[in-house]
């Protein structure tokens, strides 16, 4: 579901604030009723007309991208930095992230124009799974793995039971290489768990999300989804599991 404002700047009818002012104006119907409220949600199913005339759906696309490290994962950034848009320069569609990743963190996002599908992969209620590779500094014994497991109190709350497995110890230079996987997406979450036990991340790498993997691609490299990888996701997301 997306905010009706959002959905017709999308679609190009007009800016997100000259969308408001259509709507309050009374000019937008959703499934032949005038709308008026702003915080209107609407789905994908819903008619939507403005003034009389039904909006073009957007075909949806769906990419798999490989981001690198020191680009950042919104579609424009005040600071003037490179972005994940950056990387798809002949894309017509309005895509976007589903869900982000830290300026350092490389791995696999996914770019879509479909703001339901991107609610289905983000919200934590549906459980899709991020793998990360995370080099950190110092070696966690065996008790700071279990709490990494069962769980950290962050300031905005206990993270949920995750999946830890020691990949690598390099005792000379006093670092370990750690898989981890959760399905929530608390802002910094990986790099503050480790934190919490002491061990401060060096490198981020998101490894997966759901079925996707960068297997096949190097950083900065990009694929559209096939069908079936989309169709995947989705049951994940609604069923916690394929097939
Ligand atoms: N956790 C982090 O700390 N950083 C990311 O980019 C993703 C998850």
């Amino acid at each position: 579901m997306e905010r009706l404002q959002k959905v017709l700047a999308q679609a190009g009818v007009a800016s997100r604030r000259k969308s408001e002012t259509l709507i309050v104006a009374g000019k937008v119907k959703v499934n032949g009723v005038v709308v008026t409220e702003l915080g209107t949600k609407v789905s994908s199913s819903d008619r939507v007309e403005v003034e009389g005339v039904q909006l073009v759906k957007e075909t949806y696309v769906y990419f798999l991208l490989y981001k690198p490290r020191g680009i950042i994962s919104t579609v424009d950034d005040e600071k003037g930095r490179k972005t994940v848009l950056d990387l798809f320069p002949q894309i017509e569609q309005r895509i976007f992230p589903v869900g982000r990743l830290d300026y350092d963190t490389s791995g696999v996002i996914i770019m879509t124009n479909d703001g339901d599908f991107s609610y289905l992969m983000t919200h934590p209620k549906f459980g899709i799974k991020k793998k990360y590779i995370a080099k950190v500094k110092g070696i966690p014994g065996r008790e700071a793995l279990r709490k990494l497991e069962t769980g950290i109190d962050l300031e905005d709350g206990r993270t949920a039971p995750a999946h830890v497995k020691m990949q690598s110890v390099d005792k000379k230079s006093e670092s370990a290489l750690i898989e981890i996987t959760i399905h929530e997406g608390k802002n910094r979450q990986v790099r503050r768990m480790f934190d919490a036990i002491g061990c401060p991340v060096q490198k981020l790498r998101r490894e997966s999300f759901g079925n996707v993997t960068t297997h096949g691609l190097n950083a900065g490299d990009a694929r559209e989804l096939t069908k079936h990888e989309v169709k995947q996701l989705r049951v994940l997301a609604e069923t916690g599991k394929i097939g």
